[in-house]
């Protein structure tokens, strides 16, 4: 028995060893070298209700040069085209006139489930904050042409499903306003855990609908909507209890300031704004709203958003796309790839059988939980790095387990294995064959291995497990600028 434990141990080991080998990359820095002017045009929040949009006056000339809604499905089919073999063109819905929801999805194996986390970006929320549907057609673009050429762009591929909605809002768009046809601001639409006044499932708009539908549908691990009219990275509590201006951090508020560092950090110059320190805010700080996007995501899809300021004009000339582009170029790719460069990610098996459990993962002082993938129990827990962190798996009918682990700069793998509550004899045995999910196979193998040659597949394994040394050393050479860790508990 112990030695069928510690085999599929050093299945589980060599697995997870081989897999974070691949999710290895290097980050790519901002040399902005052709960047010789920093202005210090103060960043004066444009105020984004009160204002009105400057486009109403100047409406013909400033469409000129942006994707008009056709355009866009169509560059959208395009890319499909293009990059078959590494994405999926999806709706995700219709606006109330009409116009699909188009997403586009990027991973080697598109529209199949696997342990790898997902990230989603949103354009176009609000209708007259158009550059964000042209960025994610500059990355989806970006993406197809570098793939097995860049490195931070076969990572991504190869180690993340990225879902890109241009835009969310096509018909505000066309009518070059804030609000969708029926004249709703999408990201006050939201059920909110403040103000009750969302609750109603029926009275939403289509388009807050198609985004609550999708995000039950996909388990985002995180994501970010892109807008205008401010250069800052926003992050929780977008809204506070009583109205009142402040900070109001949300359990993972060192978690967030990270992921919304990484982006502004990653910018031209996000991170030398004069209004917000670092470049980055909390929402409730700034200005708390109801109903936000932001919020619900992190409440109940379990999804850490960002809401993204991207350009202090909220409707430029076009012939500005292609810079706004280049300066967020590496925070968007970088945010992306954080998924799997930085936090604590795993499985969670059954001791008894190896069977994945979809566990609940915890850490210690952080008010939140994760919940394992349904299929494979992978998790994938964003945290900012921090000497000391007790993270605890816990699944009904097992004994929960906690290990104490140190996250640097780099993501670490953490797989818990977990012993069922009350084991009886023989039942053990008896569960490898009602497992109907796809370990059967392993296991099965494991059976094999048990039954019939150990000393020598032992010996094959010390062996492997050497090999997988050497081959991580010379990884290591490779990519010395991030580190991961594999640890099994
Ligand atoms: C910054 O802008 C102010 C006016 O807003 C101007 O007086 C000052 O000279 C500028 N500083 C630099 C370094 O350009
Ligand atoms: C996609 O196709 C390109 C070119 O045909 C090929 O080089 C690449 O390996 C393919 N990628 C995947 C993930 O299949
Ligand atoms: C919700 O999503 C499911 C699957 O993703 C889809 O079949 C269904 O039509 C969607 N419902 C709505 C109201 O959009
Ligand atoms: C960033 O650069 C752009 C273009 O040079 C400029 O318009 C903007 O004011 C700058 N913002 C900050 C925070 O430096
Ligand atoms: C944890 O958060 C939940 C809401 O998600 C809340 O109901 C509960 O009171 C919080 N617990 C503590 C100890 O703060
Ligand atoms: C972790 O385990 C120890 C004992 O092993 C226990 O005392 C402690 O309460 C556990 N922590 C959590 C957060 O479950
Ligand atoms: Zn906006």
């Amino acid at each position: 028995m112990i030695m069928k434990t510690i085999t599929v141990l050093s299945l589980l080991l060599l697995a997870s060893t081989l897999s974070s080998s691949l999710a290895r990359g290097s980050y790519q820095t901002l040399l902005p070298s052709d960047f010789n002017h920093r202005s210090n045009v103060s960043c004066t929040r444009h105020l984004l209700e009160e204002i009105e949009s400057r486009s109403s006056t100047s409406s013909v000339d400033l469409a000129q040069g942006y994707m008009s809604n056709s355009d866009l499905e169509r560059a959208v089919k395009e890319f499909g085209q293009r990059c078959s073999n590494i994405s999926r063109i999806y709706s995700i819905g219709k606006s109330v006139n009409g116009v699909p929801l188009w997403v586009i999805e990027i991973s080697d194996k598109p529209g199949e489930e696997e342990t790898e986390p997902a990230f989603k970006y949103i354009g176009n929320v609000h209708g007259d904050e158009p550059v964000g549907r042209e960025l994610i057609m500059f990355l989806a673009n970006w993406l197809c042409d570098n793939h097995l050429k860049d490195p931070l762009a076969t990572l991504i591929v190869e180690n993340v499903h990225l879902h890109l909605l241009p835009s969310m809002n096509p018909d505000g768009f066309t009518l070059r306003k804030r609000g969708n046809a029926n004249n709703i601001d999408l990201n006050r639409d939201f059920p909110d855990q403040f103000i009750f006044v969302n609750n109603d499932e029926d009275s939403r708009q289509p388009e807050t609908k198609a985004i609550m539908n999708w995000s039950r549908d996909i388990r985002f691990t995180a994501s970010a909507t892109l807008h205008g009219g401010a250069l800052v990275a926003n992050y929780p509590w977008d809204g506070t209890d009583d109205k009142r201006t402040f900070y109001y951090g949300c359990p993972d508020d060192e978690a967030f300031r990270f992921m919304a560092s990484i982006y502004s950090h990653s910018h031209y110059n996000m991170s030398s704004s004069k209004e917000f320190v670092d470049g980055i805010t909390n929402g409730a700080a700034w200005y708390p709203l109801y109903g936000g996007m932001q919020d619900w995501n992190y409440i109940h899809a379990g999804c850490f958003e960002l809401t993204l300021e991207i350009s202090d004009n909220k409707w430029p000339v076009a012939a500005e796309l292609p810079i706004i582009w280049k300066y967020n170029k590496m925070s968007m790719l970088n945010l992306v790839a954080s998924l799997v460069k930085t936090g604590v990610h795993g499985r969670i098996y059954s001791s008894g059988d190896g069977r994945p459990l979809p566990a609940l993962i915890t850490v210690g002082g952080i008010n939140y939980t994760v919940r394992a993938g349904r299929t494979f129990a992978g998790y994938h827990r964003l945290l900012a790095p921090r000497d000391k962190y007790e993270v605890v798996a816990t699944m009904p009918g097992y004994k929960s387990r906690n290990t104490t682990i140190w996250l640097d700069e780099g993501a670490m793998t953490l797989d818990f294995v977990l012993d069922p509550e009350v084991s009886m004899k023989g039942s053990i045995l008896q569960n490898v064959y009602d497992c109907n999910c796809d370990s059967k196979s392993k296991l099965e193998f494991v059976e094999f291995l048990w039954g019939s040659h150990l000393e020598v597949f032992f010996v094959f394994f010390v062996i492997l497990g050497f090999l997988c040394l050497l081959f991580q050393k010379r990884k290591k050479v490779k990519y010395s600028t991030t580190k991961q860790r594999t640890v099994v508990v």
